[in-house]
């Protein structure tokens, strides 16, 4: 039976998750459970690696200490951050995108509708003593969102969007009208669609290609007024870019659940320019994914993939590292 090793952190959730799926289908090893001294033999003995990618879970060294390793699994949707050269080529990564719809596609909403009525701002306001009821806020009805991605976050939003009754633009590879959207583009066209924008919210990954792709231009060719949302990477959007548009343009809003630096413990700030000082930004700390139930949905989702590694089937989500990383490894089929 193949050998399927735990490197993330394994809470209750996950474990549960983990003792439903494992019998019968693979044998289980949780790192964290191993004491330092057989932890060499269970990395020799994996033959799938699920992870979060994050920090050390996948070592430098990982060729030489997995040599039967055959996939890696990751919990979380986005990998950009896996370090691709320490993966041997032999070896499928897959993602978990997906995973992360419900949660995520909420907190979208919950960002673009708090800039939209201008809640942060508003309760500020009311906390100080401020009680004016002449003030005019934006409607979702009858605006039009472009949704950058329209994979499982991006439809989840723009089904939502539907039902607040606005006209949803998706922007997908091919350009084609991806459903519920009521039109498709590509990301070439953004700059075409951008003047139609009220809201533009970001559900791409962080590639190469989509680095950078909201930059001045971009948010030269949006209204005024429009509400950038982004739940997806920072990086996404060029950050002096974003920053001097909001300086320049009082009535542009940002909701930002990502960022393009990561203060390492839980005080910090999560940019280089002083965004933090601009009033027309709604702000959260990359927690868009943290409802109860989304733990045990990702190891659900994971281990679902894993399982079709296993029984000979193609996974979903295998990540072709050359749109990550320039001279990484094309993936490998199975
Ligand atoms: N804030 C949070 O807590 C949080 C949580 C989960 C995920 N995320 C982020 O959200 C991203 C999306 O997650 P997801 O689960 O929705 O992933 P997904 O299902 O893979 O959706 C991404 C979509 O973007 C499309 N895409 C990729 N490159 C493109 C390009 N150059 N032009 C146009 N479309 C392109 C993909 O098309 P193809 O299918 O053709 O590749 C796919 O349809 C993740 O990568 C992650 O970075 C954030």
């Amino acid at each position: 039976m193949a050998t399927v090793l735990f490197a993330c952190p394994m809470d209750a959730d996950r474990r549960a998750v983990l003792a439903s799926r494992a019998k019968g289908a693979f044998d289980a090893l949780i790192l964290e459970d191993l004491p330092v001294d057989r932890r060499d033999e269970a990395w020799s003995q994996a033959d799938v690696l699920v992870c979060t990618g994050f920090g050390a879970e996948i070592p430098e060294d990982l060729a030489g200490r997995a040599p039967r390793l055959k996939m890696i699994q990751a919990l979380v949707a986005g990998v950009d951050h896996l370090p691709y050269d320490a993966i041997p080529r032999s070896v499928l990564v897959c993602g978990n995108a997906g995973a992360y719809n419900t949660s995520v596609a909420e907190h979208a909403m919950a960002l673009l509708l708090a800039a939209a009525k201008d809640v942060p701002r508003l309760t500020d306001d009311i906390r100080r003593g401020i009680f004016d009821q002449g003030v005019m806020n934006r409607s979702l009805a009858g605006s039009t969102v472009v949704v950058a991605g329209m994979g499982g976050i991006g439809v989840e939003v723009a089904r939502l969007c539907k039902a607040f009754r606005a006209t949803v633009v998706g922007l997908s590879r091919s350009g084609a009208t991806v459903p519920p959207a009521d039109e498709g583009a590509s990301l070439d066209d953004l700059v075409r669609v951008a003047p139609r924008a009220d809201v533009l919210v970001i559900a791409l990954p962080l590639t190469k290609e989509t680095e950078g792709c909201v930059d001045r231009t971009v948010l030269g060719a949006m209204k005024p007024d429009a509400i950038l949302v982004n739940i997806a990477r920072g990086k996404i959007v060029a950050e002096d870019d974003l920053y001097d548009h909001l300086k320049s343009h009082s009535t542009f809003r940002a909701a930002l659940d990502v960022w393009w630096t990561y203060p390492r413990g839980k005080s910090g700030r999560p940019f280089h320019r002083p965004f933090h000082e601009l009033p027309n930004v709604v702000m959260t700390p990359h927690i868009a994914f943290a409802i109860p139930a989304q733990k045990a949905r990702a190891m659900e989702a994971a281990l679902e993939n894993v399982g079709r590694f296993l029984r000979g089937t193609r996974p979903r989500n295998v990540v072709d590292a050359t749109e990550y990383q320039a001279e990484a490894r094309g993936a490998s089929a199975i």
